[in-house]
């Protein structure tokens, strides 16, 4: 394979510009320059599919695309044709317009699961929306996140409980608590501890793991039998274990469910669905007290409703979580195999299920590192591949999955070498990369 010779020079300047007006340098923590490794840091021109070109024209293989939200590939063609077809038409109205019904109704018998849905612009709209809707339901204070899931909201009663929870009053954080995942006999101690207090249990389905067998529904039966609700978050699940989300797959039905990202193929559209009976509060049918239930300026934009409309058209039409799963586990297994073949299956680790993989990066001492991580997203990077995770979208040929194997095979080959060497900073180019949640910068 001919070398890259990935010149950034255009984007270094980019950057510096990006941190003099924008803090962070980014919209999204998660895009940070701190994010990558020292001086590989692209900032991007353009997508098409699976590719990305920064602005010094360097192409990449990309996953992760849009944060996970960009499923399909970048412009996806019946996607923006949707959307192009809605520009013309106006993009908001004083009244709701005929879309807002269709897309609803689409929805609804994409995730049958659910009997309602709101729709709003991120994800955190509709996790935050599901929390106030469950305090409201239940009239009780407290929510329940799973501690071993990483994020659910920007808003208070989410990020007061992380390492970055300067600006939110203690009487705030104090009243989110955690439970652990699959670990039924703790929540309900917890549930037990707060009794009469928890107004909702709060999780992904599944992440890395997948949940044990008949862990959901016990968890939403245990809920249900202290007064409490669960609230799916399905913001990365959803479009991507199956076309119905997670609750689909595994057959469990949730009291409320997020739904974001990969519904609007990287426009902005988000979900809050759920049982009748609770998002009616929010409606104007309910005798209870009314619960101002997601009511955002742009929460019905007219082309984003019709990126989703395309994205559930294309994935029940197109078998996409099938094609992404396959895609999937052919990464996955060239990755493991290329980490075998180099000596460093027990350092560079393939996690999770096909459809949403990662890879962890362990030291010498079989610890998580980032200065592994470091090495390792050089090497991608320098050849050509932008992967903060090894998450698929369907954009992506066989051809790329391979190239994409052949340069994580020569990154291993460094693996190796640092390892070796105990002394991973010869190939770091610079100070570690970092984590998004921490107290200071
Ligand atoms: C599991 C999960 N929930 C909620 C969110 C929040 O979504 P958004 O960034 O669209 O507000 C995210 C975003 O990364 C997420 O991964």
């Amino acid at each position: 394979m001919t070398a890259y010779k990935t010149d950034l020079t255009q984007s270094a300047v980019l950057n510096s510009r990006l941190h003099m007006v924008i803090p962070g340098g980014a919209h999204t923590y998660a895009k940070g320059e701190d994010q990558y490794p020292a001086g590989l840091a692209p900032v991007i021109s353009h997508g098409k599919g699976a590719h990305v070109w920064d602005v010094d024209g360097n192409r990449y293989v990309e996953y992760g695309s849009g944060l996970r939200s960009v499923s399909l590939g970048h412009a996806h063609p019946r996607v923006v044709a949707a959307v192009r077809e809605q520009l013309d038409r106006g993009s908001n109205f004083v009244r709701p317009s005929e879309i807002e019904l269709e897309a609803a109704e689409l929805f609804l018998a994409t995730v049958p699961t659910a009997e309602m849905v709101k729709f709003a612009k991120n994800g955190s709209d509709v996790t935050t929306a599901a929390v106030r809707l469950a305090r409201a339901a239940t009239g009780r204070p407290l929510v329940a996140i799973c501690r071993d899931h990483p994020f659910f909201s920007v808003d208070d009663w989410f990020i007061g409980v992380t390492k970055m929870a300067a600006g939110i009053p203690n009487a705030i954080s104090d009243l989110t608590v955690g439970f652990p995942y699959g670990d039924l006999a703790a929540t309900e101690e917890l549930l037990r501890r707060y009794e009469g207090q928890l107004a909702c249990l709060i999780l992904e389905p599944a992440t890395q793991q997948e949940p044990p067998e008949g862990y959901l529904s016990a968890l939403r039966d245990l809920a249900h039998r202290h007064g409490c609700l669960l609230v799916f978050d399905e913001m990365i699940t959803g479009f991507r274990w199956s076309e119905a989300g997670a609750q689909g797959l595994y057959d469990v039905i949730p009291d409320l469910s997020a739904f974001g990202k990969a519904l609007g193929n990287g426009f902005a559209v988000s979900a809050l669905a759920g049982r009748r009976e609770i998002m009616e509060l929010g409606g104007l049918r309910s005798s209870d007290e009314r619960v101002f239930l997601l009511s955002t300026t742009h929460g019905a934009e007219t082309h984003s409703l019709a990126a989703a409309m395309a994205v559930m058209e294309t994935y029940t039409q197109e078998g996409i979580t099938s094609r992404l799963h396959e895609l999937g586990e052919r990464l996955a297994t060239g990755v493991r195999e290329a980490a075998l073949a180099m000596g460093v299956q027990d350092h560079v680790l393939v996690r999770g299920r096909s459809s949403n993989l990662v890879f962890a990066t362990l030291d010498e001492n079989f610890e998580p590192s980032q200065e592994y991580r470091t090495l390792f997203m050089r090497e991608l990077i320098l050849g050509g591949i932008l992967a903060p995770s090894l998450v698929v979208s369907s954009a992506l040929t066989e051809a790329d999955i391979d190239r994409t194997v052949q340069v994580v095979a020569q990154a291993c080959g460094i693996y190796r070498k640092a390892l070796d060497s105990n002394d991973p900073s010869a190939w770091m180019g610079g100070r570690p990369v970092k984590p998004v949640f921490r107290r200071f910068a």
